[in-house]
């Protein structure tokens, strides 16, 4: 899914674009659109068929039928997290560290941490922002290193050619992203966009 045209989602959307929005209103909407993005990538899951005895009779019903692993990559992608382990708080929560070079524009690794739930059930990687597709294609790499087999991507909004290198760097990936956007400027930066999604979560410049 790379287009999320849900009303509600796209509210969140029009507040997280919009400059005058202060830090505590924006970590607000990418909590909520982040849960809104989590329900849509979840959509296949498996499930588990299980039945439960009602007050009134036996009803055949069903669990989550895998262990989900979430990872952030650092820092953005923490904006994310806490409205999905809200829905999903038996996750697992792990952390990449990247950040781009200003110049090169390339990802820059500083940490791993990666539960082993992992190897064995969903594991959802998220990053508001998908630029170039550098970082998401190095945290992927990163995941598979450790063992990660089923992984799916979560992006708040991403340029079409990351996208496309993300596709074709990653092709068993399955990607949900709220929207696409149509322009990668010459600094890297998502246009429209909503600016420097780091900053404009932690209020840095
Ligand atoms: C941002 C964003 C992604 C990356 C996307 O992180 O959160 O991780 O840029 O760009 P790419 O697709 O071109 O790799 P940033 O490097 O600003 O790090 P930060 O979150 O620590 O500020
Ligand atoms: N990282 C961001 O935070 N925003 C962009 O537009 C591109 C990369």
């Amino acid at each position: 899914m790379l287009n999320m045209r849900h009303p509600l989602f796209q509210e969140h959307l029009t507040h997280l674009r919009n400059r005058s929005t202060p830090p505590q209103q924006f970590r607000r909407h990418l909590k909520e659109a982040s849960r809104l993005l989590l329900w849509q990538a979840l959509k296949d899951a498996p499930g588990r068929p299980v039945s439960v005895e009602t007050p009134l009779a036996t009803a055949t019903a069903q669990t989550l039928g895998i262990p989900i692993t979430l990872v952030a990559i650092l820092r953005a992608g923490l904006g994310m997290t806490d409205g999905m382990l809200e829905m999903l708080p038996e996750a697992g929560i792990g952390h990449i560290g990247l950040f781009r070079d200003e110049k090169s524009l390339k990802p820059v690794h500083y940490y791993t941490k990666i539960p082993p739930t992992a190897g064995i059930g969903w594991t959802i990687l998220v990053d508001p922002m998908l630029a170039t597709g550098g970082s998401a294609i190095e945290a992927v790499n990163i995941l598979k290193r450790k063992g990660a087999k089923e992984i799916k991507f979560i992006s708040l909004i991403a340029a079409q050619k990351g996208v496309d290198a993300l596709g074709q760097a990653h092709p068993d990936v399955d990607l949900t992203i709220g929207a696409v956007d149509p322009v990668l400027n010459a600094q890297g930066y998502i246009v429209p966009g909503l600016g420097d999604c780091g900053d404009r979560l932690f209020g840095t410049i």
